[in-house]
């Protein structure tokens, strides 16, 4: 599974547990500040069990209802926010979201084969605009992770949701089945996304997003100095080819499926990575 979950869930130990429960964590897994988890690196879904059950263990809490947190904490944390902010700038409300799940987790793949996200499938409801049904069956059976990730949806977007789980692969049926329901509510300005995603700064990152997206090639990929040589050639600022911008606008691409990387193979660190663009789906 992708790195991004992985350092989101030991976010979500330390925001909720403390560091003490951290350090603890880490010292009964084995894992050493050099073997921490990356977001450009995918890991094995058993580690990701393995740290669940710890925890579990050392919070004395049932694995279900951290991963139930974890979902909606997942949604919700600032990691999420800034690195998925390409996709999550394009929606806003949590149905809106859900809906476009699918197909962007589809386009995850696409960029990464050691990837593999939901692919989730819906029913619209003809009675109301805020309802739907979820189906979802992945063979990692995730559903208290997918039922925070809603929850936290809703919260996103200052709504509340109304979720009941009709059928569950745990219990033996072909997938899970969510009857979902979305209500909008008055909130105060804090917890609206859209500020920073309507703001200027937003517009300049997601054009540069776009302008790389652009000059990237399909194949063999630019390491980020062969790409700022690129760049030099189209855009006038200095500040827009800085290493740190455009690192910024290639996690936002990747983290969107949109690019794909060497980091995830042996030897590659961030001077020799390459970066190509990956190939388009249907989103
Ligand atoms: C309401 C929105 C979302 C829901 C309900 C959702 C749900 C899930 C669930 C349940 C999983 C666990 C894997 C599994 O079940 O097989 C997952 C994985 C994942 N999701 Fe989402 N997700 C949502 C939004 C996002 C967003 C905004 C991102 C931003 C990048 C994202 C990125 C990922 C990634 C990278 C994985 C790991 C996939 C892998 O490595 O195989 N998701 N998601």
């Amino acid at each position: 599974m992708q790195g991004l979950i992985f350092v989101t869930w030991e976010r979500y130990l330390t925001e909720h547990f403390g560091e003490k429960l951290l350090y603890a964590y880490r010292a009964a897994l084995g894992e050493t500040a050099a073997t921490a988890p990356l977001v450009s690196r995918v890991y094995d879904d058993e580690t990701l069990l393995a740290g669940v059950s710890m925890a579990s263990k050392l919070t004395r809490l049932p694995a279900d209802v951290l991963l139930q947190e974890y979902g909606r904490y997942f949604m919700i944390n600032g990691l999420t926010r800034h690195l998925c902010m390409y996709l999550l700038a394009q929606v806003h409300s949590g149905r809106d979201l859900l809906l476009a799940m699918s197909n962007a987790h589809a386009q995850m793949h696409l960029a990464s084969e050691a990837m593999t996200p939901p692919l989730f499938k819906y029913l619209l409801s003809s009675n109301s605009p805020h309802e739907l049904v979820l189906l979802y069956d992945s063979p990692r059976q995730l559903c208290p992770v997918l039922l925070g990730a809603i929850e936290g949806a809703a919260q996103r977007y200052g709504e509340t949701v109304r979720i009941r789980e009709a059928t569950c692969m745990r219990q033996g049926a072909s997938v899970c089945r969510f009857e979902i329901r979305f209500f909008r509510q008055a909130v105060d300005q804090g917890q609206q996304p859209e500020a920073f995603e309507r703001s200027t700064h937003w517009k300049v990152q997601q054009q540069l997003a776009q302008l790389v997206l652009k000059v990237l090639p399909t194949k063999d990929g630019l390491t980020l100095t062969h790409l700022q040589r690129v760049l030099q050639r189209h855009l006038t600022n200095p500040q827009h080819v800085r290493p740190k911008v455009l690192l910024d606008a290639l996690n936002h691409l990747q983290h969107a499926g949109l690019v794909s990387s060497t980091a995830n193979q042996p030897g590659d660190n961030l001077t020799s990575r390459r970066y190509w663009r990956a190939p388009q789906g249907n989103s």
